[in-house]
């Protein structure tokens, strides 16, 4: 039998829950041609909410144009891309025909070349052979066409995901989004982050091109009520039994993050159904080991990247459970974390890689859990006591 619980990707139908409060202002705001920000850290469901917003927009009748900028390793490519993103959501006709694509972007004086792939895809090139300044120019162009499309009367809106990724195809981009995106009335804009920081920064800051450009939509996790009935129906509808404790053990363990807890429940239902026994609190105790050591590696190479006094840092928030006098002096000379400058630095570095979080403002916590617990046999290994796993 299939695992009931997805993660990793987008999710949508049966694995797909709660959420409605924020489908309905997202759908709400989209119609009405509001251009909206998304932050939030990763796997916390951005993605597969704008999918379903999406999906229901375009069911009534709406025009609307995606693409993950993480797609796009360079500004020609992000055009190229941007291009085909567009014509697929706001061309209207699934025909790629070339007198439809060159009418399609004839209204703002581009002409594409459409190439045929070995799988029967097409992919088109509007900049690959274009020089720097020109792509500038072509992506703007490119950005102009939303407006157009909408001045034919149709709903119009375009989402650019992991948009913090921006500002590294060029430091200009969100500039130039910004000036042209601006001026269109009738369209609009979505832009999805998951670097919590630098999204921030990006929307909120006074000297930032994006500055109020849009309205924040906050993604929490997924409320406790809701993902306990997912996670016991998933259970039930696949014939295999849980208990209520086990049920809360998981939503505490993962505090409702969306993709830490359809991970958790994965492994937990994937030992239940291998031994045949229903999932009580013991197993998902079992089934957490098991998702760190799956993770073991991703986690090993993140540690790897830090410098040792980030290291330490991170150390420091695991030993205090968070810190909110991070750099008051009996902090700093109990953790040996020495001086605010240091702490700093290692702060931002660690926020800029989502690590760390400040999360109420002043306060600084390690936001994943299975991280935490990584973190935490680490450190008891390196003290020389006998790691958890084999006690
Ligand atoms: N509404 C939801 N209901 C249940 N699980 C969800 C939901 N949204 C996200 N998830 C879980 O989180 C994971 C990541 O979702 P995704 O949309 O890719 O997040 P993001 O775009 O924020 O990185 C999914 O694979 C799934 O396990
Ligand atoms: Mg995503």
């Amino acid at each position: 039998m299939d695992n009931p619980f997805r993660y990793g990707s987008v999710v949508s139908g049966d694995h797909f829950t709660g959420r409605e409060k924020e489908l309905a202002t997202l759908e709400m705001e989209m119609r009405s041609g509001q251009n909206v920000v998304i932050i939030s850290p990763r796997r916390h469901g951005k993605t597969s909410l704008v999918f379903r917003a999406i999906d229901r927009l375009r069911r009534q009748g709406m025009l609307v144009a995606y693409f993950d900028m993480m797609a796009a390793p360079t500004k020609e490519l992000l055009a190229d891309g941007l291009a085909d993103a567009l014509y697929s959501g706001l061309g209207g006709v699934k025909d790629r025909a070339l007198n439809r694509v060159r009418e399609f972007f004839g209204r703002v004086s581009i002409s594409p070349t459409v190439t045929l792939n070995p799988d029967g895809s097409q992919t088109f090139g509007v900049a690959s052979s274009a020089r720097d300044r020109e792509t500038d120019a072509i992506l703007k162009r490119l950005f102009e066409l939303p407006e157009q499309v909408a001045r034919d009367g149709r709903k119009v809106a375009v989402v650019l995901d992991e948009f913090q990724e921006a500002p590294a195809l060029d430091p200009h981009l969100p500039a130039l989004v910004r000036s042209v995106w601006q001026m269109q009335q009738n369209v609009s804009h979505v832009f999805l982050g998951s670097k919590r920081h630098m999204m921030t920064r990006l929307f909120t800051e006074t000297n930032e091109p994006m500055f109020r450009m849009a309205l924040p939509l906050v993604l929490g996790p997924i409320s406790a009520s809701n993902f306990a009935n997912y996670i016991r129906e998933r259970f039930v509808s696949t014939g295999i039994a849980i208990e209520d404790d086990a049920v809360k053990l998981i939503l505490e363990i993962t505090a409702c993050h969306p993709g830490d807890t359809q991970e958790l429940a994965h492994f937990t239902w994937a030992l239940a159904a291998t031994e045949k026994i229903p999932a009580t609190r013991e197993l998902v105790g079992r089934a957490l080991v098991q998702v760190i050591q799956a993770e073991d590696s991703r986690y090993t190479i993140l540690w790897d990247r830090l410098s040792p006094h980030q290291r330490l840092m991170l150390t420091a928030l695991l030993g205090s459970g968070g810190a909110s006098s991070i750099y008051s002096e009996a902090y700093r000379r109990r953790y040996r974390l020495g001086a605010p400058s240091s702490v700093n630095r290692s702060l931002t570095a660690l926020m800029n890689s989502d690590l760390v979080e400040e999360s109420p403002p002043g306060q600084y916590r390690i936001p994943d859990p299975f991280f935490r617990d990584w973190l935490s046999r680490l450190t008891k290994v390196g003290a020389g006591s006998v790691p958890p796993s084999i006690m």
